[in-house]
């Protein structure tokens, strides 16, 4: 059955940081075609309306109509611990993260925190998301299953971490994670919309031996991702270097093992060597910026200016619970504001591409999702540009598209999210 949905039409033909802000399409009067699950057709309303006069129309009034936000960075299991006071990563990991990790044992509770993550995610217009698990197989199983009953393309992996800077309890070995992981890839990946993350948490939590296994798994499995964290925070990279002595850099304990390559996922990137940069830029690496995360936690800021304008692969994400948000809005606002706090403020043509098309092809899957154009997955978020009193006011001056949709970025939350569509369905609201 296909559907003609009318608004505000925000588009891209290429990317705001490199192509100008111009690469980012407004048609004001639009029109969206969409048919078994993708889209068909956009462009002006009263054209395709012309060319298909028996397909159903729901207008969206002036509300803006934009590909669905994807987070690149969370970790699901860390949902109920959001907005935990007072501690940096280390100590942090040890009293909120590591404790509730270890109720994710039990699969039901997974399933629970797993079907209110999504309820949480798609009520902010989040379509897809790339998301760590627990350590324990059946918390990918609980992922899964819900992002498949939703009919959501997402991604994920088990969290491998099998050395004694972990508590016992949320250890694995290297024989374990390799093997649980096969399993999990063999059971899930690409399966319906779905994809594997071969997933070691980060180096100071794995030993080389585990290392060595996940590199040898990801090169038996190319069409995986992988995912991890690089250089967060000052002391964990102090860490990194009394656990692996020899290793040049933080990066250098991935690299070692296989696991710097294109299709590699890395969080945060914040406190990067030169001779880092260029190896990530030289193999295509992704660099996930948290920025609600980054000051949430006091880690730093993210060189967006600097590393775009190198040439670096960059998504934006929430990374839940460290992040306190999660909301893609919101983290636009802390990706402006870190922005401005590195003299290089974002444009909001720039952080829309970031939240939709740059998270895309950071996860490398920006010719299914991310944008509007024919052939791409209607996943869809529409956005109600005067959510709130706050809101509208703000936006009675406002002479263009980005002045109207920027007090939205800064001050919207998921009352701004009028309807989110997966895979061309309207979702209905959780209560
Ligand atoms: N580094 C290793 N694990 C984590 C995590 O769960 N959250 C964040 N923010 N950083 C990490
Ligand atoms: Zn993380």
């Amino acid at each position: 059955m296909a559907e003609l949905l009318t608004g505000q039409v925000l588009s891209f033909a290429g990317d705001p940081f490199a192509d100008g802000i111009g690469a980012a399409r407004i048609e004001p009067e639009g029109a969206v075609l969409i048919e078994g699950g993708v889209i068909r057709a956009i462009g002006p309303a009263a054209r395709l309306r012309a060319d298909h006069p028996q397909v159903p129309v729901t207008s969206h009034g002036r509300n803006l109509i934009s590909a669905g936000f994807i987070d690149a960075h969370v970790h699901y299991p860390q949902t109920a611990i959001i907005a935990s006071w007072g501690k940096r990563l280390i100590d942090w990991l040890n009293l909120y993260t590591f404790p509730e990790e270890m109720r994710f044992a039990d699969p039901a509770y997974a399933t629970e925190i797993a079907s209110r993550y999504f309820d949480l995610t798609l009520a902010n217009g989040t379509t897809t998301v790339c998301s760590y698990c627990t350590i324990h197989p059946a918390s990918v199983d609980a992922f899964f299953d819900q992002a498949q009953a939703r009919g959501l393309r997402a991604l994920a992996g088990k969290t491998c971490m099998d050395r004694d800077t972990a508590p016992e309890a949320l250890r694995d070995t290297a024989r374990s994670a390799h093997d649980d992981s096969a399993r999990l890839i063999a059971k899930w990946h690409e399966l319906d919309r779905l994809s594997y993350v071969i997933t070691p948490r980060f180096s100071p939590t794995s030993t080389p031996e585990q290392l060595e296994a996940l590199g040898a798994l990801w090169a038996a499995n190319p069409s995986c991702l992988m995912q991890t964290h690089l250089s967060e925070q000052t002391d964990e990279i102090a860490w990194v270097r009394s656990l692996y002595p020899t290793a040049r850099d933080y990066l250098d304990t991935y690299e070692r093992f296989g696991l710097v390559g294109p299709g590699a996922v890395f969080g945060h990137a914040i406190w990067l060597e030169d001779r880092e940069r260029a190896k990530l830029l030289d193999m295509d690496c992704s660099l996930i910026h948290c920025p609600t995360s980054n000051t949430f936690i006091g880690s730093g800021l993210f060189d967006m200016g600097g590393l775009k304008a190198a040439g670096h692969r960059i998504g934006l994400a929430t990374d839940t619970g460290g992040g306190s948000s999660f909301s893609m809005l919101r983290t636009m606002a802390a990706a402006y504001e870190v922005g401005q706090l590195k003299g290089r403020a974002l444009h909001p043509a720039e952080l829309w591409w970031l939240a939709t098309q740059g998270s895309a092809q950071s996860l490398r899957m920006d010719d299914r999702i991310g944008n509007i154009a024919p052939g791409m997955e209607a996943d869809l978020v529409v956005i109600d540009l005067a959510s709130t009193p706050a809101i509208e006011q703000a936006t009675r001056r406002a002479e263009d598209l980005w002045q109207a949709l920027f007090p939205t970025i800064m001050l919207g939350d998921d009352r701004a999210i009028a309807a989110t569509y997966v895979a061309g369905r309207q979702m209905p609201r959780a209560q």
